[in-house]
């Protein structure tokens, strides 16, 4: 199975000290940046956009950026994300008009594309759409804010999922990528449901030893 990956969701950092943070967490073993853009609308939280993804580009240009789009509407924003530095653009299908064309912008503009998928919303989101994806991200909260608690019922849907990829043979090329609620200790149910992408917010930056924390994790995933 493909590499685990740990991805900090810069939500939980202290912004004030965002650079500072993120290097912080890279130095101490962390994949990926997680970066979570809400709009308001979408979620009842308004964080950050395109300025400072962008200013994290420049920061940390061999850095995979993993952007998650919690916005209405983000067909008309996919572009100008992966412009600004994303390597991946998550999205919501229930709030785009065209999440098929969506897809395909993110990947002709040299990003990797992926749909969000909420605690109630069914896999059935993803017909039509799962060949053309580099990943799914299942979410294990209710997107809008960090620090919430991981809903159970994500397990039995990583493991269909998992099964729905290993039937349509498309186990290497897309992956899956567990947000919300994710910490080391229920890092090894995640990962053996089916996951192979962690973001975690609190658990890393609201610990004391973020080395610690993500050795920890990577441990519990036998790595
Ligand atoms: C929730 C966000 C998550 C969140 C995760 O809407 O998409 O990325 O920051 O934070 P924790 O790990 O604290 O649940
Ligand atoms: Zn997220």
């Amino acid at each position: 199975m493909t590499t685990p990956r740990i991805a900090p969701s810069i939500l939980a950092s202290n912004f004030v000290k965002l650079a500072e943070e993120c290097h912080a967490v890279l130095d101490a073993g962390a994949d990926w940046l997680h970066v979570d853009v809400m709009d308001g609308h979408y979620v009842p939280n308004l964080t950050i956009g395109l300025p400072v993804v962008k200013a994290l580009r420049k920061e940390f240009p061999d850095t995979t950026l993993d952007v998650h789009l919690m916005i209405e509407n983000p067909d008309p924003f996919v572009e100008a994300y992966v412009e600004a530095g994303a390597d991946i653009v998550s999205f919501h299908p229930e709030v785009s008009h065209h999440p098929h064309r969506a897809i395909q912008q993110i990947k002709n503009a040299g990003a990797r594309a992926a749909l969000a998928i909420n605690p109630g919303t069914p896999l059935t989101a993803l017909d039509w759409l799962l060949e053309d994806l580099d990943m799914v991200l299942i979410m294990s909260v209710n997107p809008g804010f960090g620090g919430q608690s991981f809903i159970p019922s994500t397990l039995p849907k990583l493991r269909e999922l998992r099964e729905l990829l290993r039937a349509k043979d498309l186990e290497d090329r897309v992956l899956v990528e567990v947000d919300g609620g994710v910490t080391p200790d229920n890092i090894a149910d995640i990962h053996a449901a089916g996951a192979n992408v962690f973001v975690a917010g609190s658990a890393i930056f609201k610990s004391g030893d973020y080395r610690a924390t993500i050795s920890g994790m990577r441990d519990r995933l036998g790595q």
